[in-house]
């Protein structure tokens, strides 16, 4: 949560005292987002849901996506990624990330079988995929392509709002992201019929409100539908979020510019005038470095967040891939010839790399002031930790 002031308190007063929490009226808070939230992207279709986990799923189920299928899923992303692909029946193959810490298309073009249907590229961290390689590699391949663009809200790929590429986009809102209504999501895309099937998977009665015989034919579905006061919130944030990512691409700039001759080496972007900038990075030539780095300079190293790398993903592993064995996608015999078997090792590369990547949070509202002793810290840090060779002083 980066800026939360009076005019959401304001905004969410207003329907509080209107009584209209339900989304479905005329001149609501949800339909002014999605309209609004549609123009900013770039897309036909914005559809809220509840988080960003029920936005991915309702992504896949819009495309089709289900029993039979294989869904290539990054080594690094939150377990919401890979669980999603679950909850719509289908099988998440977990693929290599490369020095970027996004999806390695090498590693997508690899890992494409028979069985596989779609890929998630994930916009971890703010930063974005190389979506050129990807869409060529999903055109070529057949494969559908859902973005996973729940850290990246703001951000852009050489120009194109990140979410707005693929056959659909997700995002999510809750308190972590850098537009937030607390918790929610929203599913995005330019095919009417994807739209129709995703607004189904959100509120499968939707079409009570919205009019029968509209939309695609409705099936059953969990109930992810989001409030009046998410809608009044994010309008808000809305009109708050260029100016934060702007700062955020600042910062960074700014900080990575003022450590180039440390020694470090900054992480590669593949969208460096554009992805959100809402973390600096740093790839270490060693794990040992990495961790030290971290902890003179008050980062973070990306493969110990605790939650982000495949090798935490327990359910999966166990595959326990529904509450009842009878709707586990794991055991399914649509399933059968679809790749299941995940080891702790079966994305090594990955491992390396995350265990040498170090990232440090940026914030739009730091001062100057701050970021000064940020850069300080982290230009020691480096002195102490690369030895000769570094270009900073090194520490006593
Ligand atoms: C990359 C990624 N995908 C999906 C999600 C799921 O979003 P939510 O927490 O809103 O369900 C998150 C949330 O942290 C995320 O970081």
């Amino acid at each position: 949560m980066y800026r939360v002031g009076q005019k959401e308190v304001d905004a969410i007063a207003k329907v509080l005292l209107s009584g209209k929490l339900f989304r479905y009226h005329r001149g609501g808070e949800c339909d002014r987002f999605e309209r609004r939230y549609a123009r900013f992207l770039g897309v036909k279709h914005v559809c809220m849901a509840s988080s960003g986990t029920t936005a991915l799923t309702a992504a896949l189920v819009g495309l089709g996506i289900g029993p039979g299928d294989e869904v290539l899923v990054p080594a690094c992303t939150y377990m919401a990624t890979p669980v999603s692909v679950l909850a719509a029946g289908a099988i998440p193959v977990v693929v290599d990330i490369d020095e970027t810490i996004t999806l390695s298309p090498e590693a997508v073009e690899q890992a494409v079988g028979p069985r596989t249907r779609a890929v998630i590229p994930v916009h971890m961290w703010g930063l974005a995929c190389n979506m050129t390689a990807i869409m060529r590699i999903a055109r070529k391949r057949e494969l559908l392509v859902v973005e996973d663009a729940c850290q990246g809200v703001g951000g852009a790929y050489k120009g194109r709002m990140l979410g707005s590429i693929g056959h659909a986009g997700v995002f999510s809102f809750n308190y972590y992201k850098n537009m937030t209504c607390g918790e929610g999501g929203a599913v995005v895309t330019n095919d009417d019929y994807v739209a129709g099937r995703a607004r189904c998977a959100v509120d499968c009665c939707s079409f009570y409100w919205t009019g029968r015989g509209k939309g695609p034919v409705s099936f059953v579905s969990n109930g992810s539908r989001a409030s009046e006061i998410e809608g009044a919130m994010l309008n808000v944030q809305l009109d708050r979020i260029g100016s934060i990512v702007r700062a955020l691409r600042r910062q960074k700039k700014r900080i990575l510019r003022e450590t180039a001759d440390t020694g470090l080496k900054a992480t590669p972007s593949n969208s460096p005038d554009y992805e959100c900038g809402s973390h600096v990075m740093y790839t270490l030539p060693t794990e040992g470095q990495a961790d030290g780095f971290a902890a003179l300079a008050g980062g973070t190293v990306a493969g110990k967040t605790g939650r982000h790398v495949y090798t935490q993903w327990d359910p999966i592993f166990a595959h326990r891939g529904a509450h009842h064995p009878a709707l586990n996608p794991f055991k399914l015999p649509q399933n059968r010839r679809c790749r299941k078997r995940y080891t702790k090792g079966m994305c090594a590369a990955s491992l390396d790399i995350l265990n040498r990547t170090v990232m440090m949070g940026t914030h739009p509202d730091r001062r100057r002031d701050r970021v000064t002793q940020v850069i300080k810290r982290i230009k020691a840090a480096a002195a102490e930790v690369l030895g000769p060779g570094s270009s900073g002083k090194k520490r006593r």
